[in-house]
């Protein structure tokens, strides 16, 4: 039985842990050929030993997507190992500082920015010149169930969110005509190292105890589920889905 990834050059960002890691088994069990991408070295190479162990192979390259030139060297980087580029989950990004808005500096705002909203620029950018020149592709970029819902004290990190939501929207109009699908995924809460750094903050801690109900499942999400997601967004199986936001949140948005 064919793969529904095979031999296909994808980009995980934010691939040394929590979602981007378990995502990355999902992906390369589906065939995917795969460069794991994190700013974190050793977290990279973390995912890298997991694939092998799991009889895969992968490229690593180190990469911070808030620096154009490091997503720059990414891209090259993957040409220069696969000679094409087929898909990319644009998966990065960090927490906010926990604060409500006017206690927020410019630098805490920036911070998040500039990894969660310009992060997915930058990549995108660059992934869809490396995909105009093989044919197409296909993005898929993490936002968020707080892209439609705010939580309190997560200004910076909701604009972020719901920001990726229009860049994928945009980037979906601008390219689909040319061959390249642009979708988006918004996770519930999922089992993560972010959700136990946040989850130290008592009332963090007490809001995901309240918002559990609220996931119809009755449960949070594991990381491999967002990559479930991924896998089909990345292959041909979702060849009419562009420009979508696909929840995936044990029904967070649905009440
Ligand atoms: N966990 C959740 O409940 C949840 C819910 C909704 C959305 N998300 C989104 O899912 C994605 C993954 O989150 P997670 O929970 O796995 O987070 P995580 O913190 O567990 O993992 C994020 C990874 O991104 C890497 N990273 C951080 N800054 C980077 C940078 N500048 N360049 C490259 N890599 C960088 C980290 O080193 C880490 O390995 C994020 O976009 C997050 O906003 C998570």
């Amino acid at each position: 039985m064919t793969r529904s990834l095979e031999n296909k050059v994808i980009i995980v960002t934010g691939a040394g842990g929590g979602i981007g890691r378990d995502s990355c088994r999902v992906l390369a069990a589906a065939g995917a050929r795969l460069v794991v991408s994190d700013i974190s070295e050793g977290a990279a190479q973390g995912t890298v030993d997991l694939l092998r162990a799991d009889g895969h192979e992968a490229v690593l390259i180190t990469a911070d997507v808030g620096s154009e030139d490091s997503v720059q060297e990414l891209v090259k980087g993957t040409i220069a190992s696969y000679g094409r580029l087929d898909g990319a989950f644009n998966n990065a990004a960090i927490e906010q500082s926990n604060k409500p808005l006017a206690d927020l500096t410019l630098a805490e705002w920036e911070r998040v920015m500039r990894v969660d909203l310009t992060g997915v620029f930058l990549c995108m950018k660059h992934q869809i010149r490396a995909m105009l020149t093989s044919g197409g592709g296909a993005i898929v970029n993490t936002s968020s169930g707080a892209a439609q819902i705010a939580f309190p004290n997560g200004g910076e990190y909701v604009t972020a969110k719901a920001g990726v939501l229009g860049l994928t929207r945009s980037a979906a109009v601008d390219y689909g005509a040319r061959g390249i699908r642009v979708n988006a995924i918004l996770p519930g809460v999922i089992r993560t190292p972010m959700i136990a750094r946040l989850s130290e903050d008592p009332a963090f801690a007490a809001m995901f105890d309240r918002s559990r109900q609220r996931h119809i499942v009755g449960r949070f999400g594991e990381p491999s589920e967002i990559g479930e997601a991924a896998k089909w967004l990345l292959s041909d199986a979702s060849s009419f889905v562009q420009g979508a936001a696909i929840s995936v949140d044990g029904g967070f948005l649905a009440n």
